[in-house]
Parts: C-alpha cells; sequence; structure tokens
C-alpha cells in the first residue's frame, strides 16, 4: 500500500498519473509564473511558534463557516476542469470534502455539473460563479443552485481578462482533449487515467455545454468562453 504524508507524495504520484495539459494546467502560472512560484515560496517565510507547558487537552480546530459546522476552517476552492484530472473529479472532491466535514466548492468551469454533484453527496455545497455578460445564463445558474441546495455563493472577481497561459497554449488545453499526435502520445502513457475516463460520460463542461446559448457542444465552448467575461464588472456593481 503507498503511504502519503504530504502534497509532495500527492503531487508525484498526479504527475505520473495524469495527462501533461492537465497537469500544467494546475501545476503552472500566468506569463513568467512569478506569481504561481511566489504563491508557494512565501510560504516558506511564515514560521509557526510553539507555545510551551500549556494544556493541550480537548484541543479542537471546529469551527463555523458561514453558519455552517465545519472539522476545521477550511473550505475547497473551485477549481476548473477537476474532472479532467481524475475521472468524476469533482464528485469525487465533493463526497471527500464531506465526508471531511469541510465546504467544497464547485467551479462553473468544472466537468461534472451542479445537479451531477448534488446526486451524489448529502450535504449542502458551495458554487462558485463569474461575473458573466449574459444575463440569462447567470438567472439560471442562481436558479440551478438553489434547485440544488447550495448553501452559498461564491463570486469570483479576478478574472474579467483571461491570463495569458503559455503551457496551456503550447499544450492546447481543452475539454475533452484534442486528439493530435502530441496529446494522443502523452495520453497513451497514461492507461489507468483513461481507462477511468472511458467510464465516464463526464468529460466537458457540465454547467456550460446544453445550458448556456450557442454552445451545443464543446466544439463551441471556446468562442463562448473568450466572449462570456464581462470586462466591466457591470453585473457586481449593477447589483450593489
Ligand atoms: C488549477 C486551478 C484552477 C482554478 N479554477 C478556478 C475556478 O474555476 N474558479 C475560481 O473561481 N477559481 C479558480 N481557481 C482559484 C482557486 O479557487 C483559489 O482561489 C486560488 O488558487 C487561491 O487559493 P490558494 O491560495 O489556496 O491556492 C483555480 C486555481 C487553480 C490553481
Amino acid at each position: 500500500m503507498l503511504v502519503y504524508t504530504n502534497i509532495e507524495d500527492l503531487r508525484r504520484h498526479y504527475v505520473r498519473r495524469t495527462p501533461k495539459m492537465f497537469y500544467d494546467y494546475a501545476e503552472s502560472g500566468s506569463w513568467t509564473e512569478q506569481t504561481f512560484r511566489e504563491n508557494t515560496s512565501d510560504f516558506q517565510h511564515i514560521h509557526l511558534k510553539q507555545r510551551v507547558a500549556v494544556d493541550m487537552s480537548g484541543r479542537s480546530i471546529r469551527s463555523m463557516m458561514i453558519g455552517e459546522q465545519v472539522a476545521m476552517p477550511v473550505a475547497l476552492a473551485p477549481v476548473g476542469l477537476t474532472g479532467m484530472q481524475s475521472a468524476d473529479g469533482e464528485i469525487k472532491a465533493a463526497r471527500a470534502a464531506e465526508k471531511f466535514g469541510v465546504p467544497f466548492t464547485l467551479s462553473t468551469m468544472s466537468i461534472c455539473s451542479i445537479e451531477d454533484v448534488a446526486e451524489h453527496t448529502t450535504q449542502p455545497f458551495w458554487f462558485q460563479v463569474y461575473t458573466l455578460k449574459d444575463d440569462d445564463f447567470m438567472r439560471r445558474l442562481f436558479e440551478r443552485a438553489k434547485a440544488a441546495k447550495c448553501s452559498a455563493i461564491v463570486v469570483t472577481v479576478d478574472l474579467q481578462v483571461l491570463g495569458q497561459r503559455h503551457k496551456d497554449l503550447k499544450n492546447g488545453l481543452s475539454a475533452p482533449p484534442k486528439l493530435t499526435a502530441k496529446s494522443i502520445a502523452n495520453m497513451a502513457t497514461k492507461i489507468p487515467w483513461g481507462l477511468e475516463m472511458l467510464k465516464t460520460k463526464r468529460r466537458s463542461f457540465g454547467n456550460i455545454v446544453g445550458h448556456a446559448k450557442g454552445v451545443t457542444d464543446p466544439s463551441s465552448l471556446s468562442a463562448w468562453t473568450a466572449e462570456a467575461f464581462d470586462v466591466s464588472v457591470k453585473t457586481l456593481k449593477d447589483t450593489e
């Protein structure tokens, strides 16, 4: 049995198992990737101070987050394309969060849809939205989140303009993955990932394809994404 004791162990497993285009999506940043590197390295400057001779019995990190009891004050952040990292990834992550007792946030850019996750969990989860230009689509997203009994809406306000992510451009990142000689050669080395993917029907953006105007199949999605974000954040200002 493999014993994973830290995030680096998981990362090594992940790089072996996952096609390069999806690994690079999660493990890279935009432009020079300076912020991506510093998001990790900055933490190395933080030191925890040990306190001694204090009563350590009955310690707990249980807490409340927006009215919900949580095992620790941490929620799973929204991560787009999780269902491409591992088949049905959002359902797996939501169930793990539920078992541990912390909130799970489903991204608008998830592979499993709001309804998919609701169907496979018993606790309410949070749902993340962007400020998008398409009011109808936004309204329907809120209705779907409400129908799925989501307990919070998380609004992302830092993505009016998509960053230029060089690795994603070079890899031709897409969901489902585009079949090129390079991507096929790489996926052929990821057999367990591929077998799991073949078993699920969830291989594109479940909240968008079939729901946003004009996006009836994955091929029309990139045109939608390029146009969808509200550069002015008008949607937010209107609701102030
Ligand atoms: C691979 C990846 C995908 C992400 N996808 C989304 C997303 O779909 N929606 C969103 O609002 N934030 C997304 N984020 C941002 C995260 O939810 C989170 O806010 C950010 O990583 C900062 O939190 P951290 O310091 O714990 O990493 C993503 C981040 C990463 C690394």
